[in-house]
């Protein structure tokens, strides 16, 4: 079991270096930040830290504030606002909320062929067909893999089963040896899924933080066989694979703009492509159109105050915006 990993070092250590000492907060914003503090129901230790938090506030509004007149100049595709995160840095966020790592496995080689038939359709939402958990918020921990991982097994096992429940984060997180509040690989986490099946949600509640492992096997319902991980870099095949078979995992890169997104299509030019340099798995949960623009619909794990309701389109068929298509799986019952 690990305690205090690298990372909660490394914030205590960047939480010092963060703030020029010149910098004071804005005295014209006293009664905006006490509204968002009282909002979302933010406690800080002592005075310091709030002082603290309120200048990074402070520069998130700005940044929020940039960007949306750029959007209103018609420069954006997407606005950006402030939610339960403006506190945080980017870094910061990176660091503790994010948690994909790509394997030591080598890279596939299967190109996913469809059944003779089955085209996908123009736009899908397995929300609408009863295949998608209500949103939870992975918390200071990089867990994100097992929130995706568990997106894509929760969307396969009502296909298969007609029941939709919520599975375990929190079994994935204290068991799954390898992964815990540091980041993951999505293929040790199916493959964890697959020796061991996984308790519900019910039964195994999300805490957010390592624990010792308290997995009851009489609590799991689902369990793969295995799963399939598809060659990277194919929006199209990722279409047909959404389209017709459900909810897959993926990762992409996390961008800084990504945390204060609310409505739109995202599309940042500083989102990385490049296989490798994807850090944040989350569940494709469809696609579409928007005005324009194609997007994905992607189902994060921040909580429903983050995007809409918990969701974020981001956008599809821009040349693999984020890499989005590069890590995809999704777990197989049969
Ligand atoms: C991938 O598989 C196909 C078909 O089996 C084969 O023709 C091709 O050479 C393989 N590519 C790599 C990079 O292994
Ligand atoms: C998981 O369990 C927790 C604690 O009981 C609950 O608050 C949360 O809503 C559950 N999540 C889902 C997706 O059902
Ligand atoms: C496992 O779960 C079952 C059913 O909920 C319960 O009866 C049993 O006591 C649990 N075992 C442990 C070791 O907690
Ligand atoms: C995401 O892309 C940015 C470039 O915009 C890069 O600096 C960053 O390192 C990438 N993230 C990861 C985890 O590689």
């Amino acid at each position: 079991m690990k305690t205090m990993g690298p990372s909660t070092i490394f914030l205590v250590s960047l939480f010092s270096l963060l703030i020029p000492a010149q910098s004071a907060p804005d005295p014209t914003l006293d009664s905006n930040w006490q509204l968002w503090v009282k909002t979302h129901q933010k406690t800080y230790k002592d005075a310091e830290e709030e002082r603290t938090r309120r200048i990074i506030w402070e520069e998130t509004l700005k940044l929020i504030t940039v960007h949306n007149l750029e959007y209103s100049l018609g420069l954006h595709t997407y606005e950006i606002g402030m939610n339960h995160l403006g506190d945080m840095t980017y870094e910061e966020i990176t660091d503790t909320m994010t948690g994909f790592q790509a394997s030591d496995d080598p890279e596939p080689n299967i190109t996913y062929v469809p059944q003779e038939k089955v085209t996908p359709p123009e736009q899908i939402d397995w929300r609408d067909k009863g295949c998608v958990t209500p949103v939870m918020a992975q918390g200071g921990c990089n867990s994100c893999y097992a929130f995706s991982a568990l997106g894509a097994m929760e969307g396969q096992w009502q296909k298969w089963s007609n029941k939709l429940e919520a599975l375990s984060e929190q079994n994935l997180v204290d068991c799954s040896k390898v992964n815990g509040c540091s980041p993951g690989s999505l293929d040790d986490t199916f493959k964890y899924i697959k020796e061991n099946g996984v308790n519900t949600n019910h039964s195994y509640p999300y805490k957010g933080k390592e624990q010792t492992c308290n997995f009851n096997s009489s609590n799991t319902v689902a369990r793969c066989k295995g799963y399939i991980k598809i060659s990277p870099g194919s929006e199209e095949q990722l279409k047909q694979i959404v389209g017709t078979i459900g909810p897959v995992s993926v990762a992409i890169n996390f961008t800084k703009t990504f945390r204060s997104f609310t409505t739109g299509v995202y599309t940042d030019n500083k989102c990385e492509t490049l296989l490798g340099l994807q850090n944040h798995a989350v569940l494709v949960v469809g696609y579409g159109k928007e005005n324009d623009e194609d997007y994905w619909l992607v189902k994060n794990s921040y909580g429903t105050g983050f995007g809409v309701g918990g969701y974020i389109k981001m956008r599809r068929n821009y040349r693999n915006h984020c890499g989005i298509a590069n890590y995809i799986y999704y777990p197989i019952f049969s």
